[in-house]
Parts: C-alpha cells; sequence; structure tokens
C-alpha cells in the first residue's frame, strides 16, 4: 500500500515535471515558473500594473514571463527596444499567432498579420493609399476639418454647460477613419456604428480576459462550446456589415477614379488579377476592420488626455492660444504646414501623446528566429512585449520625464526638438502605419477647437485624476469639461 502510494506521488511529480516549462538556456531571468499556470499568479489580470512594476524593479530591463506555458520577454527602455524593434528589426517584427485573437480574425488583416508578404503587401498599400489621397476637395485636410464641423456643433450646443467629451471624440475619431476608408461618415446612434462599437468592445474585453488566456494556452479546449465562442460570432457579424458595404461599393464604383480606400482596393485587386499575390476581398473585409479599430481608440484617448491637461493647466492653454493668434492671424483655418510656424503647439501636442502614453505596451511582438538580445538568447516564437511606458518616462531621456510640461519639446531657443525616446508609436517596420493620419488629426483638432474655444475645468468637479485607466489602449478617467466662445473670434 505504501509503495504504491509513493509510487503515485513519484509518478505525478514526473508529470508535473515533464508539464513545467522550463526557461530555455540563457533566457532573460524572470519568476519561477510553475506548471501549467507558469507565471500566471505573479500578474493580477485585473490590474497588472503593480505586479508588472514589482517585476521591472527585481529583474531589469528584460525580463522574461511565461503566460501559461507561452515564452514571453518584456523589454524596457530605449536601448533595449530600439536594439530589438529597429537594429534587429528582422528577428523581432513578428506577431504571435497563436491566440484567440489570430483565430477570430481569420489571419487576415495587417495589425496582428505575421511578418511575411502579405503584410508586406498591405502595409505598403496602406501608407501609399494614406499618402496619395487627393489634394483639393478630397484630401485628409479636407475629410478632417470637415469632421471638425461637427465637433464645433456639438460644443457649440454645450456652451456654459458641462460636458463628457468621451463620445464625442470617440464618433470625431472613428468617422473620420470611415471617411478614409468608406467615404461615409455615421452619426454615432447610427445602426452600423452602434454594431461596430459594440463588438469591438466586446472583443478587447474578451481578448484581455481569463477565457482568452485559456484558450491561447490550451489548444484541446478550442472546440469546446465555452464563452469564447461568442467572440467569434461578434467577429462574424462586424465582418458582414462590412462585406455588404464592399458589395455596395462594387455596384456604385467607377474602375480608376477612387472614392476611398475600399475603391482603391478594388481597384489594386484587379490590377493584379491572379498573380498570387494576397489582395482578396476576404482580405479586405479584415483590413478595413484592422484600420478602423487601430485608428479609433487611439487618437480619441489621445485627444482626451490632452484637453484633461490643458482644462487643468490654463497657462499652458493661454500660450497655445496666443501663438496660434500670432500665427493665423485672420486667416479663416489652419492647415497643417502652418505647424512648422508653432513650435510651442508642437511641443504642447508632443507632450500630450508623451504623457498619453496610449498604447502602453504596444502591440505585442514575436521572434522570427533564434536571436539575442542584451547578451541573452532568446529562442524562435518567443513573445516580446515592447514596454513603451518605461521610453516615455525613462530618467535620462527627458528634461522633466514625470510631469506634463512642453518643456521636454523646446530647447533654449524655444524651438521644438524631438527627443529619440519620443516613442509613443513604437519604432522599427512594424511602427504605427496611421503616424501621419494621427498626428495631422491631433494638430488640426487642438489648433482648430483652441481657436475658437476657451476650456475650463468645471468648479464643481474635484480634484482631477490623472491616473489612466489601464488597456491594450489606456485612457484618461471619465471627466467633465465646460466651454466657453473666445472673445477674439
Ligand atoms: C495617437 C494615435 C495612435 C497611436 C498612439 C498609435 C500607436 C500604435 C502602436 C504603438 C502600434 C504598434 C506598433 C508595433 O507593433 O511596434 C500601432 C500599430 C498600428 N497602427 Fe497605430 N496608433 C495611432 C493611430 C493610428 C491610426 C489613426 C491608424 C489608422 C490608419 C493606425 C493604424 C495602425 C496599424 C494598421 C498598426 C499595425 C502596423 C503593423 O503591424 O505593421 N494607428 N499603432
Ligand atoms: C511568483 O509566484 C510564486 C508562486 O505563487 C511565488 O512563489 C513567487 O515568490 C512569486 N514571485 C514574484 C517575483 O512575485
Ligand atoms: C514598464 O515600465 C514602467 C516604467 O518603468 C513600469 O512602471 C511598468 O511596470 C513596466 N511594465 C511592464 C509590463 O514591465
Amino acid at each position: 500500500m505504501f509503495a504504491t502510494v509513493i509510487l503515485l506521488c513519484l509518478c505525478f511529480w514526473f508529470i508535473l515535471l515533464q508539464l513545467k516549462s522550463r526557461r530555455p538556456k540563457n533566457f532573460p531571468p524572470g519568476p519561477p515558473i510553475l506548471p501549467v499556470l507558469g507565471n500566471m499568479l505573479n500578474v493580477s489580470l485585473k490590474n497588472p500594473l503593480k505586479d508588472f512594476g514589482r517585476l521591472r524593479r527585481s529583474y531589469g530591463n528584460i525580463y522574461s514571463l511565461f503566460i501559461g506555458p507561452r515564452r514571453a520577454v518584456v523589454i524596457s527602455g530605449v536601448n533595449a527596444i530600439k536594439e530589438a524593434l529597429v537594429t534587429k528589426a528582422n528577428d523581432f517584427s513578428g506577431r504571435p499567432q497563436d491566440q484567440l485573437i489570430n483565430d477570430v480574425n481569420h489571419r487576415k488583416g495587417v495589425v496582428l498579420a505575421d511578418y511575411g508578404p502579405g503584410w508586406r503587401e498591405h502595409r505598403r498599400f496602406a501608407l501609399m493609399t494614406l499618402r496619395n489621397f487627393g489634394l483639393g476637395k478630397n484630401s485628409m485636410e479636407e475629410r478632417i476639418h470637415g469632421e471638425i464641423k461637427h465637433i464645433i456643433y456639438t460644443l457649440e450646443e454645450s456652451i456654459g454647460k458641462s460636458l463628457t467629451p468621451q463620445v464625442m471624440f470617440h464618433n470625431a475619431a472613428s468617422n473620420i477613419i470611415c471617411q478614409v476608408l468608406f467615404g461615409t461618415r455615421y452619426e454615432y446612434d447610427d445602426e452600423f456604428m452602434r454594431v461596430i462599437v459594440r463588438c469591438i468592445t466586446e472583443l478587447s474585453k474578451m481578448a484581455n480576459g481569463p477565457w482568452a488566456t485559456l484558450y491561447n494556452s490550451l489548444p484541446m479546449i478550442r472546440n469546446l462550446p465555452l464563452p469564447f465562442t461568442k467572440a467569434f460570432r461578434n467577429a462574424e457579424t462586424c465582418q458582414k456589415l462590412i462585406r455588404d458595404l464592399v458589395i455596395k461599393h462594387k455596384k456604385t464604383r467607377i474602375p480608376g477614379e477612387p472614392r476611398d480606400l475600399v475603391d482603391c482596393y478594388l481597384d489594386e485587386m484587379e490590377k493584379r488579377g491572379n498573380d498570387g499575390s494576397s489582395f482578396s476581398e476576404e482580405q479586405l473585409v479584415m483590413y478595413a476592420l484592422d484600420l478602423h479599430f487601430a485608428g479609433t481608440d487611439t487618437t480619441s484617448n489621445t485627444l482626451l488626455t490632452g484637453f484633461l491637461y490643458l482644462m487643468t493647466n490654463p497657462h499652458i492653454q493661454e500660450r497655445c492660444q496666443w501663438e496660434i493668434g500670432q500665427v493665423l492671424g485672420g486667416k479663416d483655418r489652419v492647415s497643417f504646414e502652418d505647424r512648422h510656424k508653432m513650435p510651442y503647439m508642437q511641443a504642447v501636442i508632443h507632450e500630450v501623446q508623451r504623457i498619453a502614453n496610449t498604447v502602453p505596451l504596444s502591440v505585442f511582438h514575436c521572434t522570427t528566429k533564434d536571436t539575442e538580445l542584451m547578451g541573452y538568447s532568446i529562442p524562435k516564437g518567443t513573445m516580446v512585449i515592447p514596454n513603451l511606458t518605461s521610453v516615455l518616462n525613462e530618467e535620462g531621456q527627458w528634461k522633466f520625464p514625470h510631469e506634463f510640461n512642453p518643456e521636454n519639446f523646446l530647447n533654449d531657443q524655444g524651438e521644438f526638438v524631438k527627443p529619440e525616446a519620443f516613442m509613443p508609436f513604437s519604432a522599427g517596420p512594424r511602427m504605427c502605419l496611421g503616424e501621419g493620419l494621427a498626428r495631422m488629426e491631433l494638430f488640426l483638432i487642438m489648433v482648430t477647437l483652441l481657436r475658437k474655444f476657451k476650456f475650463i475645468w468645471p468648479e464643481d468637479a474635484g480634484e482631477p485624476d490623472y491616473t489612466p485607466v489601464f488597456g491594450i489602449t489606456q485612457t484618461p478617467k471619465p471627466y467633465y469639461m465646460k466651454v466657453q466662445l473666445r472673445a477674439t473670434q
């Protein structure tokens, strides 16, 4: 009897040892790994920030974590991140491919596509299309100014009252992308928008939650009818809406005269014919969803952070308004070119992006081959988490790393300078492909609104709380703002 128990125990122990994920040789350090769970007990899913802070303090700029049996490496600091994402770009530009979210998007689109020809062709196409969007009536600037009119209506209706700007900015960012993608804008209560926003919100919640972690760590449960099947249903609903839009475009388009990105894509598909390229209608559907998703929360959360800090730092707001008045004079509206004459405004917008830290851990990367970083060995297929937060407030890189201060981007002559550690869009070949669009949006929207309105923190709103709500994209806590028309208008 006793011998059997001992034998059973030994067997059990042996199985546990087999299941245990081991650190490969010369792998970056990290907390001890438990069988099956990895380091999941070291990081609380609800509020991981404190635990991450602790891990970074104990292990330094490069440490490893096991998410279930999956190897991950967290990289911090400008030097380590540059070495990985820029110097060794070829080794570090993959995306993890065995996640719930990959199955949901059928491995299509661009944000989560692995490093390869399909990703490269679609990235190049998006950059080219965004850049080429004609001058004149259809230009990007024109589309953004068109949307700003709607923000102004909303603000004018609220003069003297308090309003919550969340929905307004979210709506604006979403509409600018929709104009580019589909040539249409949608009211926020439009059925199409409501369904897409609901699906995306539920999907992002699910992608961070415990069911996704289980799905990612235990392939054998993937076909069971567990709550993650809802993610697939949601994605299907979204895809169907976009598919219908593509069908409509095919009926009404004039080849060679694209109205929007969908038309450009259909032209490109015709041009390529059957040359074996990765362009297809199914790709287009995921691609459009990707670009909409990537361009909405990011931009609107940055704007929300911007106006929070401008309201609570009235002297900075006034100095922007003074500069805007000087440069624009009687001109009827601002153009993106004017930024070169507005060093202070530029510094403020960049400082807002630095403080907003909108995508704190970037989008996760993955190594494409066995490689090395800072003297450690990192095998192929390791998940790589670039800690952008650590660069945006790194000591030694900024004059004022821990406070909101536009001087971070101004030299002694008051000229605008951009330190190397300014990386809210990440770096290397995977860097945000919407950077140009995002910067144009932030500049035109902030300048136009500051020129016309004064933004005031309501007297009854208490002390502002600057702590952001953590997520794939970070956002400030909901707040109220008051607006007044400016006398000089
Ligand atoms: C302030 C606004 C924005 C911020 C802070 C931001 C930030 C980022 C970051 C950190 C990444 C991950 C880069 C990496 O993996 O290393 C990314 C990727 C991406 N962003 Fe943005 N983004 C913004 C706006 C936009 C907009 C407006 C678009 C729409 C066109 C967009 C489209 C994309 C796409 C398609 C990718 C994936 C690129 C790839 O995997 O090759 N982003 N963005
Ligand atoms: C991680 O969790 C394990 C198991 O709960 C614990 O023994 C260990 O001390 C933790 N390590 C850190 C750095 O939190
Ligand atoms: C990233 O760096 C910041 C600042 O050093 C730290 O507070 C945070 O916990 C780090 N995050 C991770 C995932 O290591």
